[in-house]
């Protein structure tokens, strides 16, 4: 106990007007009146929502971190926030990432609160509170909801959007019947959670913990084991200790905490979408993280981890192998983990996994048995991507890693509905799909349509991968040889905005090379004539369209990039 005068007594201290004012309307809750004493004031800010399903048991957790804020003598308050349900926002989640964060930050700054927890889940619910919370900097911490029980149909363990990409390709083949796709549906999603496969959702739940800003196994436990519940308990009590002790998430995300970060999602296998994220989580802290830190320190990670998509298993099974530690435990020994790093738990993120053991190799493997010899992300650059677009080479397709090809254009992704099913579009299995406006500014939001299903007709004939670009995003639960995040994006008059129906295309991930065989003379006649696009519908996205920054930023608004602390000297009346 430091005994300081903590935050929230800038409300809630002393005798005046105001702070009588300030107690006497949260008294209407029933609150004795030692809750304003002193004590830290811990916000629970709660991405529950009916809306987002993945996030629906969040009032329970909330309840059990609670108990934990109580036990240590603090005093616990829980706040609503936007809360961005991946399967059901339209026209996409991403779209409303900033606009949540922003939310969350204005939350926190405004209110008598010490110190947070940041109750997450599904995809987006995890970057917007933390980019939120970052630009506070009081002492926080992350709990995550905790993955789904595996998907299971017919005897079969079923993955979380993976299967269902898989099954729709399946269908339009004509391998499986749409009788059995409906069968499907009631057996993926069978409990409270977040998609069970290595998705954007687990990955960023990875993310926390190897940024040390989450309790070690946040990750795995699945959001009905009780042991979450008892996670929830453990963080209320912690972040009590945390405002004590003025432990703040400038501390903690540091540097060497994104490099760690960048190597676990190397060796889980993880999301492309952490790569936006965390560069965007990174802006608000202030900590310099750019596209190529991301090639360079994933460059040499292999894949250990053997999940869905990249893999076979589910986030249960990872779970019950020993989860995250084990990863970080792994990365350790072979010099890949910055260990000394600091955590939520009060000690380094070495003292947190040293004790950590392998309960099955074959869902954790080891550094000389990966999965893949290259997991990370590679970064491409060209004169197609100026600014890089990413890939991720463990879902994709070794055999197509080099590849020149002819390309079949789609203007935007009505275009491509329109026109992917005909049987006389002129495409084969050789040419490269390019998919365009649907980058940040251009669907807008940056879409997860970047793994774009092939053409029927090239998928009857078994072939099921195909060189796709783009400057969408695809969800972390999809695979395939996809070139995503393409930056500038064709809405800002990158280059993507001018390749033609049949120019060639030469995509080599090992030179990191994504190249349009034009001329730039030729280019320069074609941006002459480039039209931007129509404008938005809605004022937001008006506001969205003006500020958002390029992929390669982690299209995050400019007007929000950095630390603002939380000082807040005005009263209210
Ligand atoms: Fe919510 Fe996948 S849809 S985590
Ligand atoms: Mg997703």
């Amino acid at each position: 106990m430091t005994g300081k005068r903590l935050r929230s007594q800038a409300w809630f201290g002393g005798d005046g007007k105001n702070a009588i004012m300030y107690r006497s309307w949260m008294k209407n809750q029933g609150m004795p009146p030692d809750s304003f004493d002193g004590r830290p004031v811990i916000g629970i800010c709660n991405t529950w929502s009916e809306l987002t399903p993945c996030n629906a048991h969040l009032r329970d957790l909330a309840e059990r971190v609670k108990r934990g804020v109580y036990e240590a003598g603090g005093f616990p308050v829980e706040f609503p926030v936007m809360s961005l349900g991946e399967s059901n926002l339209r026209p996409t989640a991403m779209l409303y990432r900033n606009l949540a964060s922003m939310d969350v930050e204005e939350s926190i700054r405004g209110n008598p609160i010490d110190g947070v927890v940041l109750l997450v889940g599904c995809d987006k619910t995890t970057p917007s509170l933390l980019m939120g919370a970052a630009s506070c900097d009081l002492p926080t911490i992350v709990l995550s909801g905790g993955p789904m029980l595996n998907g299971r149909v017919r005897g079969e363990p079923v993955g979380s959007g993976t299967a269902v990409w898989r099954y729709s390709e399946d269908v339009k083949a004509g391998r499986m019947t749409l009788k059995d796709f409906m069968d499907a549906e009631a057996g993926m999603a069978r409990s409270a959670g977040s998609c069970m496969t290595m998705g954007t959702a687990s990955t960023m739940a990875s993310m926390v913990e190897a940024l040390g800003v989450a309790l070690p196994e946040n990750a795995a436990l699945p959001a009905v084991d009780a042991r979450r519940g008892v996670l929830a308990q453990l963080t209320g009590r912690r972040i009590v200790d945390m405002v004590h002790e003025d432990q703040r998430l400038s501390s903690i995300l540091i540097p060497a905490a994104f490099r760690n970060a960048i190597r676990v999602n190397g060796a889980i296998g993880g999301s492309t979408n952490a790569v936006l994220h965390l560069i965007a989580i990174a802006g608000r802290i202030g900590v310099p993280l750019s596209l190529d830190d991301w090639d360079t320190l994933g460059r040499d990670i292999p894949t250990i981890v053997d999940l869905q998509p990249s893999g076979r298993f589910l986030m249960e099974e990872f779970c019950y192998a020993g989860g995250l530690p084990v990863v970080m435990k792994a990365l350790a020994k072979i010099g890949k983990l910055e260990g000394g790093a600091p955590s939520v738990t009060g000690q380094s993120v070495w003292e947190n996994v040293r004790q950590a053991e392998n309960f099955n190799p074959e869902v954790i493997r080891s550094f000389d048995n990966a999965l893949t010899p290259e997991g990370g992300i590679a970064v491409l650059r060209g004169n197609l991507a100026p600014n890089g677009a990413v890939i991720k080479p463990s879902a994709a397709t070794p055999a197509l890693m080099q590849h020149r090809g002819r390309a079949v254009v789609f203007d935007t992704i009505d275009d491509y509905h329109s026109r992917i099913n005909d049987p006389d579009l002129d495409i084969d299995e050789s040419c490269i799909m390019v998919l365009r406006n649907c980058g940040p500014r251009g669907y807008p939001g940056m879409a997860e349509v970047g793994n774009m299903g092939l053409p029927p007709k090239i998928l009857a004939r078994g072939i099921t991968d195909m060189v796709r670009i783009s400057d969408a995003r695809m969800s972390g639960t999809a695979y395939g040889t996809v070139v995503l995040h393409v930056a500038p994006e064709a809405a800002a008059g990158g280059p993507l905005a001018l390749v033609r129906e049949g120019d060639m295309i030469t995509l080599d991930v090992a030179a990191r090379s994504l190249v349009l065989e034009v001329a730039e003379d030729e280019l320069e006649k074609r941006r002459a004539q480039w039209q931007p696009m129509a404008p938005p519908i809605s004022g937001y996205q008006s506001l969205y369209i003006q500020h958002v920054m390029q992929a390669d930023r982690g299209a995050d608004f400019d007007f929000l990039v950095g630390c603002r602390g939380a000082d807040v000297p005005a009263q209210s009346h």
